[in-house]
C-alpha cells in the first residue's frame, strides 16, 4: 500500500504536475519519502507550484536579507513575528549577508508576468528566496511561505517538538484580479479599531487587498465628521439588545442608548495606515439615500418627513416591510430627502472629509434598498419631479445619485454604488457593485462601467452556512461548496470592466468578533481562491483537503471558523404513503453519519445513515453526528421532528 502511494507520488512528480499535493506523514512515513513529508496546502491556490526534491530545515538563527525599503518592513515583521513566536528561534533582519536564510529580492527589471502583486517563491534545501517587482508581491509571497510551514507556525506561543521543515518548491504566482475584497459592516454592530485591525490581519493571510468598510446604516453612523457632531453624539448609539435582530421589541424612551461607538478621524487615519502597511486599501461606504436612519435621527431636517423629529437610531426593531419584495416599504422614513438642498450641503461636508481621510480612489455611496414610499407622498419631491421632468421614483433616485457623484468627483474620487444605481438612468462614469446576482454586473460591464462582483448567491457571508438549527437565523443560506463556485468574471461580462470581486459580511445577526470570524472562515477561503487563482486551478476536492489543513492553522491561531462542512444537509420528503422521510447529505466526501431517534446522543456505534430515514411514529427528536473513521468531526445536531414536519409543508 505504501509502495503504491509512493509510486503514485513519483508519477505525479514525473508528469511535472504543478497541482498541490496533499499527503499525510502518517500515510507515507519519514523513511520512505524525502519529497512528500510535508503537506502543501496553500490558499489561494498559486498559479504554478512545482515540488522539488529535498526539504528546508529551519536553522537555529535565522536571517532575513532584504533591500532597504520602508514598504518591506511589514513583510519582514510578519514573517519574523510568526517564526519567533511559534518556534522560539531568533530572527535577524540584515542588509548584508553571505548566505541569509531567507532572501527578499525586488526586481530591478520589471517581470511583466508578476505585475504589481505577483511573486516567485523558491524554497531550496538551505535557502528561501522571494522575488517580486513590488513590496506587495513580497508580502503575498511571505503569506504563501508561512503556509508551507507546519501548521504549528500559527501558534501564539512556542511549540516544542516540531520539526520545522518545509518542502522544497518553486512557486510562481500572481492574482487574477487587482481588487480582492471583503466588506465588513461595522454599522449594524460596532466593532472596535482593534477588531478591525484583527480583521485586516486575518484577511491578508489569504491575500485579500481591499477592505470595504460599511460605515453607516440605520443602526449607526461610525465616523467622526467635524462640524456635524450629532452624527456621532446621537447617530452612533442605540439600545443594547440580544436575540434575533429584526424582531426586537421597540425600545422604550427610558432605555439607555449606550450601545455602539464610532471611529474618530485619528482612529481612521490609524486604520488606513495599518491597512496600507499590509497592502490593503480601505474603501469607505456612506450608505445613502436609504439605510439612513442614524443620520435622520441626528439631523431630522435632512428628511422629507416632519415626524422624523421623533426618530431614533434603530436598535434592531422592525422598520421595513419586505412582504411585497424590493424595494421595501418603509415603516419609518429612513431616507435622505432628494428634494432638499440642505442634504447636498450636508453631503458635501461629509464627502470632503471622507475623501481626505481615505486615500483609496473610490468612495462607495450605497444606493441600495432605498424605499420610495415616503417620497411618493411628499410635496417637495413632487415639485422636484415637475421641475426636473422626472416620471418615476427610480428616476428621482437617479437624480440624487448623479448629484452625489458630482460631489464625489469634485473631491477627486471615483463614485461607486450598489447595483440599484443602474435603475432610473445611471451616469456613464459610475462604478457598480453587483450584489443582486451577477446580471447587473454583466450588463454594467457591457455598458463600460467598472464593476465589482459581489453577488448574494456566492459571496454573501452573512447567510447561513449550515442548517438553521445550528446558526443564528438569516433568510438565506450559502454553503461552502456554493461559495467555491464564485466566478467573478462570468460568461457574458466584458472582462475589461470587471475590476474586482468581493464577499460581504453584513452584521445584523453578528454581535461579536468571534462570530465575525466564524462567518468568514472557511467561506472566505473559497472567495479568495475565486478572486486570486486561475479558474482552471480550482478543484473542490483538493480545496477541501487544503481547507482541512487550514482548520489546523486557524486552531493554532485561535481564529474561530465554522465546521459546517462536517454537518449533514437535512432534506425532508414525504413518501408515496405520506410518511415523513429524512435525507442526510454530507457536503464533503469521506464522512459517516450516525443517528438516533431515542433522544440519546449517537456515536459511531449507533446506526449509520445509508438511505433516507422514515421517522418512527412516536419519535420527537432526531440526533445526528458525523465521523471521519473513528473521529467525531461534526457537531451533535438535535433536530426536533416538529421542525422537520414544518419543513415538509
Ligand atoms: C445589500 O446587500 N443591500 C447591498
Amino acid at each position: 500500500m505504501k509502495k503504491q502511494l509512493l509510486f503514485i507520488i513519483c508519477c505525479i512528480l514525473a508528469s511535472k504536475s504543478y497541482a498541490q499535493t496533499i499527503v499525510s506523514e502518517s500515510e507515507i512515513g519519514d523513511a520512505e519519502s524525502a519529497v512528500a513529508q510535508t503537506q502543501i496546502a496553500i490558499i489561494p491556490e498559486p498559479v504554478s507550484l512545482m515540488k522539488k526534491t529535498g526539504t528546508f530545515i529551519l536553522p537555529e538563527n535565522i536571517s532575513i536579507l532584504a533591500p532597504k525599503n520602508e514598504d518591506l518592513k511589514q513583510a519582514i515583521a510578519f514573517l519574523s513575528d510568526r517564526i519567533e513566536k511559534a518556534t522560539g528561534k531568533f530572527v535577524s533582519s540584515v542588509t548584508n549577508a553571505n548566505h541569509p536564510t531567507i532572501k527578499f529580492i525586488l526586481n530591478t527589471q520589471n517581470d511583466a508576468q508578476l505585475g504589481l502583486e505577483g511573486y516567485k517563491l523558491n524554497v531550496n534545501p538551505t535557502q528561501i528566496v522571494i522575488t517580486a517587482n513590488k513590496p506587495a508581491g513580497i508580502f503575498w509571497g511571505v503569506q504563501s511561505l508561512i503556509q508551507l510551514f507546519p501548521a504549528d507556525i500559527e501558534s501564539k506561543e512556542v511549540v516544542q517538538n516540531v520539526k520545522w521543515k518545509l518542502p522544497c518548491v518553486d512557486v510562481v504566482d500572481y492574482p487574477k484580479l487587482g481588487w480582492r475584497g471583503l466588506m465588513f459592516d461595522v454599522a449594524r454592530h460596532f466593532f472596535t479599531k482593534q477588531e478591525v485591525k484583527q480583521f485586516i490581519d486575518d484577511m491578508v493571510r489569504y491575500k485579500f487587498n481591499l477592505l470595504h468598510l460599511h460605515l453607516t446604516d440605520d443602526e449607526g453612523w461610525r465616523i467622526e465628521i467635524k462640524g456635524l457632531p450629532k452624527l456621532t453624539e446621537v447617530g452612533a448609539w442605540s439600545v443594547k439588545k440580544t436575540g434575533t435582530f429584526g424582531d426586537f421589541i421597540p425600545p422604550t424612551a427610558d432605555e439607555p442608548r449606550t450601545y455602539g461607538g464610532f471611529y474618530t478621524q485619528e482612529d481612521i487615519k490609524e486604520l488606513v495606515q495599518y491597512a496600507q502597511e499590509r497592502f490593503v486599501n480601505i474603501m469607505p461606504e456612506i450608505d445613502i439615500p436609504g439605510h439612513s436612519l442614524a443620520v435622520i435621527a441626528s439631523y431630522p431636517e435632512l428628511s422629507c418627513t416632519p415626524e422624523a423629529v421623533n426618530y431614533k437610531v434603530r436598535s434592531g426593531e422592525k422598520i421595513m416591510d419586505w412582504s411585497r419584495g424590493a424595494p421595501p416599504t418603509a415603516l419609518v422614513d429612513n431616507t435622505l430627502c432628494p428634494a432638499n438642498e440642505k442634504v447636498y450641503v450636508f453631503l458635501d461636508s461629509v464627502i470632503t472629509q471622507v475623501a481626505k481621510l481615505f486615500p483609496f480612489e473610490y468612495i462607495h455611496m450605497g444606493g441600495d434598498e432605498a424605499p420610495h414610499n415616503f417620497w411618493e407622498k411628499n410635496e417637495q419631491v413632487k415639485a422636484l419631479m415637475q421641475r426636473e421632468g422626472l416620471k418615476t421614483m427610480p428616476q428621482v433616485q437617479a437624480y440624487f445619485e448623479k448629484r452625489l457623484e458630482q460631489i464625489v468627483i469634485s473631491k477627486g474620487k471615483k463614485f461607486m454604488g450598489w447595483d440599484e444605481i443602474l435603475e432610473g438612468g445611471v451616469s456613464p462614469t459610475a462604478s457598480v457593485m453587483s450584489w443582486r446576482g451577477v446580471k447587473y454586473g454583466i450588463d454594467a460591464s457591457k455598458g463600460k462601467h467598472n464593476v465589482v462582483m459581489s453577488p448574494t448567491d456566492f459571496a454573501y457571508l452573512d447567510y447561513m452556512q449550515a442548517d438553521q438549527i445550528t446558526e443564528p437565523k438569516v433568510y438565506a443560506s450559502l454553503r461552502l461548496n456554493k461559495a467555491y463556485q464564485f466566478n467573478p468574471i462570468p460568461a457574458g461580462a466584458d472582462p475589461k470592466f470587471i475590476i474586482g470581486g468581493q464577499a460581504n459580511l453584513w452584521t445584523e445577526q453578528i454581535f461579536t468578533f468571534r462570530q465575525v470570524q466564524y462567518m468568514l472562515w472557511p467561506r472566505a477561503f473559497a472567495i479568495s481562491e475565486s478572486v486570486w487563482s486561475p479558474i482552471e486551478k480550482k478543484n473542490w476536492t483538493n480545496f477541501i483537503a487544503r481547507t482541512e489543513e487550514h482548520f489546523k492553522r486557524l486552531d493554532f491561531a485561535e481564529v474561530k471558523y465554522a465546521p459546517a462542512i462536517y454537518d449533514p444537509i437535512f432534506t425532508v420528503k414525504r413518501s408515496a404513503d405520506k410518511q415523513l422521510m429524512i435525507e442526510l447529505t454530507p457536503e464533503i466526501d469521506g464522512l459517516d453519519i450516525y443517528y438516533s431517534f431515542d433522544n440519546s446522543s449517537p456515536d459511531r456505534f449507533y446506526p449509520k445513515y445509508t438511505a433516507a430515514l422514515p421517522v418512527p411514529k412516536d419519535a420527537s427528536m432526531l440526533r445526528v453526528i458525523t465521523y471521519k473513521g473513528k473521529t467525531p468531526v461534526g457537531r451533535l445536531i438535535s433536530m426536533p421532528i416538529t421542525d422537520l414536519q414544518k419543513r415538509s409543508r
